[in-house]
């Protein structure tokens, strides 16, 4: 990705959320309290303009959605099914006994800033590639922050995330934790890919889980988003963020065991897909 700009995709992953909220029935998916705050991180940050956000959540904005689903069907409903999904990893992880939450390539999300209060005696952490970390955490100084709550600056391509992580006296690599990597894998090469899932072993204390978005390869080995994947890799491209990971589905279970992790199951199958992506947890 270009290194002084912050993320064009996180960004874009926001304003798709504060659309999702002017949609009816959305809320049936949306975790709760997620859209009012992800429009007050956009404008607080300076990431987007008050009236970009206004217009975002107008029914207008809605149909346009709408309208360019017939390109890749389902990816606009896609991230509330997808920050449902991570939201809901992590609150059940939670329940199971983590203490330690860690978000990567967090974007503009806004799940660690939402259950940090609600939380006390777990700490949240969040790494995103400076440029795009530093704009949020302006929006967040605004909104508030909590204690509990830990924004680092930190390339992951580039740095290794168990130093990244060793330099922060509070984290504990012996505690159970849940590491949410959404939309994230997918932008990374593929042998930081595979570090990073070993890497995410070695941090986190046994019972801890990893939940995942990725985008199936197809069978000519390019991450398969249908029949306009041509248009939407040449579009990543010039866009400065290439799509340069994906795996099959078949494949991933493989993988999580050389990388020292154990799929769950039961979150795997065609079920887990919405718009171009799919699902998947692992524990330790
Ligand atoms: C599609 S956005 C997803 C943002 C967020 N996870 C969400 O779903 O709302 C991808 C995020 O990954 C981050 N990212 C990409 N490459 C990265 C890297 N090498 N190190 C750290 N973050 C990276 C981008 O800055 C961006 O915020």
């Amino acid at each position: 990705m270009r290194r002084d700009k912050p993320s064009r995709t996180a960004y874009k992953v926001a304003l798709n959320v504060v659309t999702l909220g002017a949609k009816p029935e959305m809320d049936r998916f949306l975790p709760p309290g997620i859209v009012e705050a992800t429009e007050k991180l956009l404008v607080a940050s300076g990431a987007a303009a008050a009236r970009t956000v206004r217009w975002s959540r107008s029914r207008r904005m809605v149909s346009l959605y709408e309208a360019f689903d017939w390109m890749l069907p389902g990816q606009f409903e896609a991230f509330a099914h997808r920050k449902s999904f991570c939201e809901r990893q992590v609150r059940d992880g939670i329940g199971a006994g983590a203490t330690q939450i860690l978000v990567l390539g967090a974007g503009y999300d806004t799940m660690g800033w939402r259950l940090a209060p609600e939380f006390s005696g777990v700490n949240f952490y969040e790494i995103d590639h400076p440029a795009t970390a530093r704009l949020k955490a302006k929006g967040i100084d605004a909104l508030g922050r909590w204690d509990n709550l830990l924004l680092i600056a930190e390339d992951l391509g580039k740095q290794k995330l168990s130093a990244v992580l060793k330099a922060n006296a509070s984290w504990d690599q012996s505690a159970g934790t849940v590491i949410v990597a959404e939309g994230l894998l997918i932008y990374l090469a593929p042998e930081a890919v595979r570090d990073l899932f070993c890497q995410c072993a070695v941090v986190s204390g046994v019972g801890s889980r990893i939940a995942f978005s990725y985008i199936p390869t197809g069978v000519d080995g390019r991450p398969d988003v249908g029949r306009w994947t041509g248009l939407m890799l040449w579009l990543q491209k010039v866009a400065g963020e290439p799509w340069t990971w994906s795996i099959r589905p078949e494949d991933l279970g493989v993988f999580l065991e050389e990388t020292g992790w154990t799929i769950d199951l039961e979150e795997v199958g065609t079920t887990r897909k919405h718009g171009v992506e799919f699902y998947a947890v692992a524990s330790k």
